[in-house]
């Protein structure tokens, strides 16, 4: 259940998304999530995982979404299994999903994940790659970093360099990108509770400080992105400021060098349709807020590209 401390946020997600949706937020934060596979394009085909899955008792139901697979019955855990030890696929919500696939990547590209682990992002977009191209996954956190390691071995991913360094610092480095995939930090409003690992929600007053740090990590990705290249930046928060705000005030930042490109999955809002204290920026049209649903966690997902002058 919602705790109290949630109550500040019901009340401006009711101004902001309205009540009837603010209710079946609250309905699905609570929600126990049900777990998707992806078949590892670099190990197996999805009819061979799909049979060999099946063989152990394990009841797959086929999604129209990104080749993803639902769990719909598990006889044990199926981190368990030798396809899973073996790297033959991984474990998604669905929204991870939306970033890697929005960018257009072309074999021989160079793509930074600025913010990587656990890697769930960077072995989607290495699966897309076909292990081609260069990936260099950025982890300010050192704890985090065998996980990330560990994903990135498990699914035979060959083309990712992990750099254990703070994003922000990336101005010393002589790196341009074909895109850059920015998953940031943020307040973690939109993850399902049992996922959650905080009892209460973050305060406002360190929402806004995360909104520094977003703003700062996407100028520094934009400076290292080479025109014509595209930056996705996503955030698991139910929060404008995190999302809609943020990229309003980069546009705003921006004026005449920024293409919104729209997200092609047929799934949330756009994002100049919430209920704001001032009119958003047109190009918000084009991008994506995303409500807790089944598979589905709180998001908000924007596609810019870097206009050649
Ligand atoms: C939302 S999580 C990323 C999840 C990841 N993209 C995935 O799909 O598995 C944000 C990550 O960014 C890292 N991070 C935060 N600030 C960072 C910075 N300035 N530079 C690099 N990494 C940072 C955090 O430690 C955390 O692991």
């Amino acid at each position: 259940m919602l705790s109290d401390s949630f109550l500040p946020y019901i009340q401006r997600w009711r101004e902001i998304y309205g009540f009837e949706k603010t209710e079946s937020i609250i309905q699905n934060l609570n929600m126990k999530d049900k777990r998707f596979i992806i078949p590892n394009i670099l190990k197996i085909s999805s009819n061979q995982l799909f049979s060999s899955i099946e063989k152990r008792g394990f009841i797959l139901r086929e999604t129209k979404m990104f080749n993803a697979f639902l769990i719909e019955k598990a006889p044990y855990n199926i981190v368990s299994t030798p396809e899973y030890l073996s790297g033959f696929f991984s474990i998604h919500a669905l929204t991870s999903i939306i970033p890697p696939f929005s960018l257009e990547l072309q074999k021989d590209d160079l793509v930074i994940d600025m913010a990587a682990a656990p890697g769930i992002k960077t072995s989607l977009l290495a699966q897309k790659l076909r292990n081609r191209g260069i990936i260099i996954a950025i982890e300010k956190s050192k704890a985090r970093i065998p996980a990330l390691r560990a994903n990135i071995s498990r699914l035979g991913i060959k083309n990712t360099i992990i750099l254990f360094l703070d994003s922000m610092n990336l101005s010393f480095k002589d790196i341009m990108a074909d895109h850059i995939l920015l998953d940031a930090p943020c307040s973690g409003t939109g993850l399902k509770l049992e996922k959650n690992k905080r009892s209460s929600p973050r305060k406002m007053k360190d929402i806004l400080r995360n909104t520094i740090i977003q703003k700062s990590l996407l100028e520094v990705g934009w400076n290292h992105l080479k025109p014509g290249g595209t930056l996705v930046y996503s955030t698991c928060s139910l929060e404008p400021e995190e999302g809609e705000i943020q990229i309003h005030n980069f546009l705003n930042r921006h004026i005449n060098e920024v293409e919104v490109l729209p997200i092609s999955f047929e799934i949330g809002i756009a994002g100049n349709q919430i209920n704001w204290k001032f009119p958003l920026d047109s190009q918000l049209s084009k991008t994506k807020r995303i409500f807790p649903d089944i598979g589905f966690d709180g998001f908000f997902v924007a596609l810019l590209r870097k206009v050649v002058s």
